[in-house]
């Protein structure tokens, strides 16, 4: 899916879409950077009020505890080791942690060339807060974060189930008919 709102350019061929990808493409174009001025759906403010704080780097992040978020949710788990080089090469990521219990509660993260194309992966809420808000909450940070780097070509990959979250956050399924491809490796015989 891609971001509504911004000149779409194909999907780069480069990519191979090998992390925990949600498989189908969604794209969301937007308005350019500089002008964008951020009105999230709940507040920092709110959030801290709630026990949420807004986190924007690994510094303090128990990848551990990510990864039980991943393997709660369905995603495969991970090696933690590849999580730690995965994050080292993210453009842009954030979570959110549960102040009174320490521990991440959502998740989400972007990779890109920083200056044209972003693909957002691992939009994770841990089930027992999911429904709260936190998973927009994310959302709209992260694509915040790359709009305001000048990045307007976002792109994702939504399970089916998913993609009524990400449309009302500006993403489009297959805009102008572009298709999402990916490589798969095929078995050894
Ligand atoms: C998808 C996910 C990130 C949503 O996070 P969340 O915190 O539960 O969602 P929110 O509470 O922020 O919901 C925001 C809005 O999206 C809606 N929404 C949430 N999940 C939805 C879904 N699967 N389909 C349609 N709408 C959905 C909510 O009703 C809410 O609508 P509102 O703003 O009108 O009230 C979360 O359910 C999750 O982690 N799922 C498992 C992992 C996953 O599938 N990740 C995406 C991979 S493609």
């Amino acid at each position: 899916m891609l971001l509504r709102g911004v000149s779409i350019s194909p999907i780069p061929k480069s990519t191979q879409f090998r992390s925990r990808p949600c498989p189908r493409t969604v794209s969301a174009s937007a308005p350019t950077s500089s002008s964008v001025t951020p009105s999230f759906s709940i507040s920092d403010q709110s959030l801290e009020s709630k026990g949420f704080v807004i986190k924007h780097t690994t510094s303090d992040l128990d990848l551990d505890q990510l990864n039980s978020i991943f393997v709660a949710v369905g995603f495969p788990k991970r090696d933690t080791e590849k999580i730690r080089v995965a994050l080292a090469h993210t453009d842009a990521m954030l979570w959110i942690e549960d102040v009174r219990r320490s521990r991440p509660v959502a998740f989400a993260r972007a990779t890109g060339d920083g200056v044209f194309n972003s693909i957002i992966w691992d939009v994770v809420v841990d089930p027992g807060y999911q429904g709260i808000g936190l998973g927009k909450a994310v959302m709209e940070r992260l694509v915040d974060e790359l709009l305001r780097k000048g990045i307007t070509n976002i792109a994702l990959y939504s399970e089916p189930r998913v993609l009524g979250f990400y449309r009302p956050l500006g993403f489009v399924a297959d805009p102008d008919g572009i298709k999402g491809m990916v490589y798969t490796r095929r078995p050894k015989k």
